[in-house]
């Protein structure tokens, strides 16, 4: 994993990046007079990068102007994708960025080391696949450690939420999710309790159980809790992600091509769960934080739940299944008439929901939906532009609810297609009495293709939000 620092020495063979202001640009003490000349001639003909080769070493300049608001610092990190493609190529292995701000040279470094991730676990020449790049250094008199240390945090978070979404089913089952979870907190410092399936069938979370009915293996009912005795919050945040480890749709089968054969991520809400208290319980955020994961595959076999059944879930409710495939919403039921009990300040929760989700926005937004105040929101808000995560929020209109009712039971699980990000939150509403807020992640959590510095795969998408939301709130 690669690492940033803090220096305020640099030798002369180091590769650099040099962010330089256009508008001011005169001279650099690590340029030669033709190379500075070069630079003059780029923002002439208004160029934003360009790249020097010393023989032994390269210098990335980046033309940059203007003030570092959420929009150039998105451009930096995407300078940083290429920067770290380069090299790569090269054979780096340590890069120093120099610049005249902090906040430009930590946004780069961001950039780079989020395009530095790799999966090698599965590769057989493991030692010949892994890149050369492990360090970037920052020259800075006055960086503040703590920025450094939450970056470095944060992104060994994300690259945690990324290995596990791109861990197959045939390693990642419910339980192994749950031993993840275990080694994650033992690691960072919070705590894990992990129901088996005697514990949940005790609960009566029927809407865990009926989505395992036709797994091979049991469902665990995953409770991680982060409470440091400095925290600034009497009741807890509390993120419930969806753990569904696979989904094969159940009886009402998916179909193979552009469908089933992603649903590895079908995990990935509870990826930014795990991977968030992981950040948070590193950085020792003063926060109280709970994280709740219901995990299963939704998996076919002769005990199946079948479309037509009732099922009573843990709040009561019953819900006539009206198809298999909805089960996200079943398992997240439970979790969130759980939740309840917490008392919470605020619940978030983070599901590869719907494919409406994904055909509204597609993988550069996640679908928002929520009840909190208009002030939690517009801190998420800020927060999503501040990571560039982007959020398109979606009404919790009742029309939407009137499409969940049911001949027989309380509830149906299917709305009526058009706008199914909204009815499924709507199904999850039902099962809120607190403050919430809702992240339909089925777009961006996993790539198809490369998009700068997020990864074919699991992207991780959501930790860097919740982190930087949760570190507000700590410092408040
Ligand atoms: N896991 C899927 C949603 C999904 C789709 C995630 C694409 C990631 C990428 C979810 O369980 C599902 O199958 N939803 C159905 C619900 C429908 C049957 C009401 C859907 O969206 O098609
Ligand atoms: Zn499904
Ligand atoms: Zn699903």
């Amino acid at each position: 994993m690669i690492k940033i620092k803090a220096i305020n020495k640099i030798s002369e063979t180091t590769n650099l990046v040099l962010i330089i202001d256009s508008k001011t640009f005169k001279k650099s003490v690590y340029l030669t007079k033709e190379q500075t000349d070069a630079v003059k001639n780029a923002i002439k003909l208004e160029k934003k990068q360009i790249l020097f080769n010393n023989g032994e070493s390269h210098i990335f300049i980046i033309l940059q102007s203007g003030p570092i608001n959420w929009e150039a610092a998105e451009k930096l990190r995407k300078m940083g994708a290429k920067i770290c493609g380069v090299a790569i190529e090269n054979k780096i292995d340590s890069i120093t960025i120099v610049a005249n701000d902090n906040k430009s040279a930590l946004s780069t470094a961001e950039g780079i080391a989020l395009s530095s991730y790799q999966f090698l676990k599965y590769k057989s020449d493991k030692k010949k696949l892994t890149h050369s790049l492990s360090e970037i250094t920052i020259l800075s008199e006055k960086m503040d450690k703590k920025s450094i240390d939450n970056l470095n945090v944060v992104l060994q978070a994300t690259f945690i939420a990324r290995d596990l979404v791109n861990e197959p089913q045939s390693f990642l089952n419910a339980l192994q999710l749950s031993e993840e979870f275990k080694k994650m907190g033992k690691d960072a410092g919070f705590n894990v309790e992990v129901w088996n399936e005697a514990k949940i069938e005790a609960q009566k979370m029927g809407g865990l159980l009926a989505v395992n009915k036709g797994s091979k293996i049991p469902p665990t009912f995953n409770i991680m809790e982060y409470k440091p005795k400095n925290a600034v919050n009497k009741k807890p945040y509390v993120l419930v992600g969806k753990g569904v480890v696979y989904d094969t749709g159940g009886l009402s089968l998916k179909p193979t091509p552009m469908s089933m054969d992603y649903m590895k991520c079908d995990m990935a809400g509870s990826a930014v769960v795990a991977g968030t208290l992981y950040a948070v319980a590193k950085a020792e955020l003063p926060i109280h934080v709970v994280g709740l994961v219901p995990a299963t595959d939704n998996w076919i076999g002769e005990d199946s739940y079948a479309p037509g059944d009732v099922i009573t879930m843990y709040s009561g409710t019953t819900v006539e299944v009206l198809n298999t495939d909805a089960e996200g919403r079943l398992v997240l039921a439970d979790a969130l008439h759980y939740a309840k009990k917490l008392n919470p300040e605020l619940v978030c929760d983070f599901a590869t929901l719907t494919g409406a989700a994904v055909r509204a926005i597609g993988p550069y937004a996640s679908a928002f939906l929520g009840t909190a105040n208009d002030e939690i929101k517009q801190d998420v808000f800020d927060s999503s532009y501040e990571v560039f995560e982007r959020l398109v929020e979606f009404p919790l209109w009742d029309e939407y609810a009137d499409e969940l009712k049911s001949e027989i039971a309380d509830m149906t699980n299917l709305g009526k297609g058009e706008g199914g990000q909204i009815s499924a939150a709507k199904f999850l509403q039902h099962f809120t009495d607190y403050p919430w807020m809702h992240f339909d992640i089925a777009g961006p959590a996993f790539n198809h293709v490369v998009d700068a510095y997020k990864p074919k795969g699991g992207t991780g998408v959501g930790v860097r939000l919740m982190f930087d939301f949760l570190s507000k709130k700590a410092s408040k």
